[in-house]
């Protein structure tokens, strides 16, 4: 008997994530030196940790035989006196994937819905799939959330909806009184997820808290992988009222968030210096590169996060051309968009590799015909959004 004949159907069917090649990876097929890799596949944070949080972890390594807290006590109650909420309206995951798929464990089903935007952060589909629930995808409007057309795309089997703001791909955010309007607007049957994973980096970030203490059926969720730097560690957690957060406490795993992850993300916390500077280092890196783009004459899409998302011509084309000197993109082909890459920002250095690789992309053979008669639209922003 095939092994696959005894899986669940949903497994089968279930689409792959395919993440941002990890640099060994690239190195092993290309026989090219790690070192010299530029990896800006996965909007992390290109100026590492908080030297703080890295002590912090190799402190921790000396307890490495014995199990974390579970509970994630301490890590917890620093999160409450950072945010102004009660301890227990704190749930830890291993980064917030696995958030968002506690959030499938406690509430999807066969049957159910899930309302999210397309293109928007693919784990939200892969969650819904893998429960037997169905997506409900709603285009963006202006490469934003469409908060309205999602509103009216909810229906009585409606469980979550997601919003990702900023969001990724795009690095478009939608603002604080949009979020509130649409958060008051649903009906008490549906969960409100709204991801926060890039919200450090927004210079006014929308406070959705006085919802939450409201008693609205909301789960903000946050992670130390993006402005934190820690994604190798995996912590993320979101925020909500104490009985969500209890929901969620029920079907982790005992175990679900390692110690050095747990020390790490406290100690970051601490240094607000540290990503206040990564902040402001993002700010400069952007406009540089949104400079370079335009003139390349590359569509892009402004973004409020630390990644950018522009039209380049073959996407898949020009990511290669860039694998091969050493400079790891992401294509967006997953998401339908053929033709555009997602660039995480990087440090000076690795911008400047990227700009140079972009330019001979778009004055090669296959950058150029394309770039310039191929209906490619030379408008060379898109709508920004409104923060
Ligand atoms: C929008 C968004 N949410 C959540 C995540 C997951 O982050 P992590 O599991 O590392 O906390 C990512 C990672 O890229 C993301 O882009």
């Amino acid at each position: 008997m095939r092994i696959d004949s005894l899986a669940r159907p949903s497994v089968l069917s279930q689409p792959v994530y395919q993440p941002g090649k990890p640099i060994d990876y690239v190195a092993r097929e290309l026989g090219l030196d790690p070192a010299g890799i530029i990896k800006l596949a996965s909007n992390e944070n290109p100026f590492g940790a908080s030297p703080r949080a890295i002590e912090a972890a190799i402190r921790a390594l000396a307890q490495g035989a014995l199990y974390p807290d579970g509970g994630c006590y301490e890590l917890r109650r620093r999160l409450a006196s950072f945010h102004g909420l009660g301890a227990d309206q704190f749930v830890v995951g291993n980064g917030s994937n696995e958030l968002i798929e506690l959030l499938g464990h406690v509430f999807l089903g066969p049957g159910d819905e899930v309302v999210m935007a397309t293109p928007a952060f693919v784990v939200y589909k892969l969650v819904t799939l893998l429960f037997g629930a169905k997506p409900v995808e709603v285009p963006l409007r202006d490469w934003t959330h469409d908060l309205p057309a999602m509103a009216a795309a909810v229906t009585p089997r409606t469980k979550l909806v997601c919003v990702c703001s900023p969001n990724n791909p795009t690095g478009t955010a939608n603002s604080g009184e949009q979020l509130e309007a649409f958060i008051r607007a649903m009906p008490d049957h549906v969960v409100v997820v709204i991801d926060e994973a890039y919200i450090e980096y927004l210079e006014n970030p929308p406070d959705l808290k006085p919802l939450i203490r409201e008693g609205k059926n909301l789960i903000c969720l946050r992670t130390f992988s993006k402005i934190y730097g820690l994604a190798a560690l995996r912590v993320g957690y979101g925020y909500a009222s104490p009985d969500l957060c209890a929901l969620l406490e029920r079907v982790r795993q005992p175990f679900n968030v390692n110690a050095i992850g747990q020390a790490a993300a406290l100690a970051a916390l601490d240094d607000k210096d540290f990503a206040d500077r990564c902040r402001r280092a993002n700010a400069e890196g952007m406009a540089a590169v949104e400079c370079a783009l335009s003139d390349l004459g590359f569509k892009f899409v402004r973004s409020c996060a630390n990644f950018v998302l522009s039209k380049v011509g073959d996407g898949t084309g020009c990511f290669s051309r860039l694998q091969q000197r050493g400079i790891i993109v992401r294509p967006m082909v997953v998401y339908g968009l053929n033709d555009w890459v997602r660039i995480t920002i990087g440090n000076p250095e690795a911008n400047g590799a990227l700009l140079e690789g972009l330019r001979a992309w778009r004055f090669s053979s296959k950058g150029c015909p394309v770039g310039l008669s191929g209906g490619f639209d030379l408008k060379l922003t898109e709508k920004s959004a409104s923060v």
